[in-house]
């Protein structure tokens, strides 16, 4: 067993931290009251690699590897969780799902484009009635012989308003069940796709979350992804990778509220000195970093299973599950160390205690991990 990071994981690593400390964060601040996010930051993290970092370079990617993967999630989300989840989504589910179950021809026509950053994609399984239990999609699609007509609602959609191409699960016979359920590529602009407005949320308040209506929308066959009927098998796996991504993300927020938490409380003084010395903080932070690196391992031991072959779905469920729980839990410790100053918004921590919510509810919240991890254990 090696702990130690190669030469070339950490030059990625560098890379994604000197840029995140340059490029993301002046401004982050005002992006999160704003809730924008310039599409230039976009265009630079598609020149650096990162919006294809898995992807074969034969498609426009950067060909690395999980761990890499993980390594500039985590310098990103610590300095912007909204950035670090456009990537993810991006990279994890709808890239890799495109690699991994798309054909020859979906793969040259989209995925080359969404793996340099040219444009962006979005994941859109969620519905008003269907998200925890994703089974219960009510999107239809009707097989029309060479195409499908998309009818339903889909909400919560990261880059719902500002990607280009969207992968959408529908129901196309509802009495088999989730062996009725397809995934299908739709283009932004296709007729009868419209797109809500953007949600004003607590968190990742830069990156845009949309409802999205299809009414009567056509697409062609050629657009399902994989055989009939794979839709919801494509949506697990796809979401299995997604979640190491967002593991982390949550890593990455908890990490950096850590590191502010720790640089603050040597300089803060307090009965005649820095508040590190008071054991009440000391301990804040003994607990803060130890189950830190406790939530390291285990999201580099999923994106390490994924590297190998090996199967994730348990080890990208319980990295999920603890990493948000350790992101949510530390960054409000990391206000608190703060005291007042934590409050306010310049010292960054209440962003980042915002910022961590949302791990424990998208790609599959933290009671649906638990389900993940007790059928695998149930199973064996
Ligand atoms: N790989 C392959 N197949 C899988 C699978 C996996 N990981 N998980 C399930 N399946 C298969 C099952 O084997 C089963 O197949 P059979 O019928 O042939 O046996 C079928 O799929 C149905 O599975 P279940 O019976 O387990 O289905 P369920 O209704 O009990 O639901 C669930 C399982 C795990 C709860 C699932 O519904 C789930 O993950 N829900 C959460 C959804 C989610 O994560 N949503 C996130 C939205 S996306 C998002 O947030 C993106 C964003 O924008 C940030």
């Amino acid at each position: 067993m090696d702990f130690n990071l190669t030469e070339e994981h950490m030059m990625i690593r560098d890379a994604a931290r000197d840029f995140a400390q340059t490029e993301l964060l002046p401004g982050v601040i005002e992006r999160d009251n704003a809730q924008t996010f310039p599409d230039e930051l976009v265009r630079k993290m598609g020149d650096l690699g990162f919006m294809g970092i898995m992807v074969d370079p034969k498609y426009g990617g950067s060909g690395m590897d999980a761990i890499s993967y993980v390594l500039i999630m985590e310098e990103l989300s610590k300095i912007d969780a909204s950035a670090s989840v456009m990537v993810s989504v991006n990279n994890s589910l709808v890239c890799y799902g495109l690699e991994a179950y798309g054909n020859e021809k979906q793969k040259e026509k989209y995925l080359t484009k969404l793996a340099t950053g040219e444009c962006i994609g979005a994941f859109c399984l969620s519905e008003p009635e269907a998200g925890s239990d994703a089974t219960s999609q009510k999107t239809t699609a009707i097989d029309k012989g060479d195409h499908y007509i998309l009818n339903g609602t889909k909400n919560w959609i990261t880059n719902g308003g500002r990607a280009e191409i969207y992968l959408v699960i529908a129901q196309t016979d509802k009495h088999k069940g989730s062996h009725g359920i397809n995934a299908f590529i739709v283009e932004k602009g296709t007729p009868g796709f419209d797109i809500g407005p953007k949600e004003d949320k607590l968190g990742i308040r830069g990156s845009d979350t949309h409802t999205l209506q299809f009414n009567d929308v056509k697409v062609p066959k050629e657009n399902r992804i994989g055989d009939d009927g794979f839709g919801f098998r494509f949506a697990m796996k796809t979401l299995s990778g997604g979640r190491i991504g967002i593991a982390a993300q949550a890593l990455g927020i908890a990490s950096g509220a850590y590191e502010l938490a720790l640089k603050y409380s040597k300089e803060r003084k307090a009965f005649g000195t820095e508040i590190c010395n008071h054991q009440a903080i000391a301990f804040k932070l003994a607990d803060m970093y130890t189950e830190i690196e406790a939530a390291r391992m285990l999201v580099m031991k999923a994106a390490w299973d994924k590297d190998q072959g090996n199967n994730y779905d348990m080890s990208s469920a319980m990295a999920k599950l603890y990493a948000s729980k350790v992101a949510m839990e530390h960054t409000v410790e990391a206000v608190q160390i703060h005291g007042g100053n934590g409050f306010v918004k310049e010292y960054h921590v209440e962003r980042l205690m915002r910022d961590a919510k949302i791990t424990q509810i998208y790609e599959g919240t933290s009671e649906i991990q638990k389900i993940v991890i007790s059928r695998g254990l149930i199973r064996g």
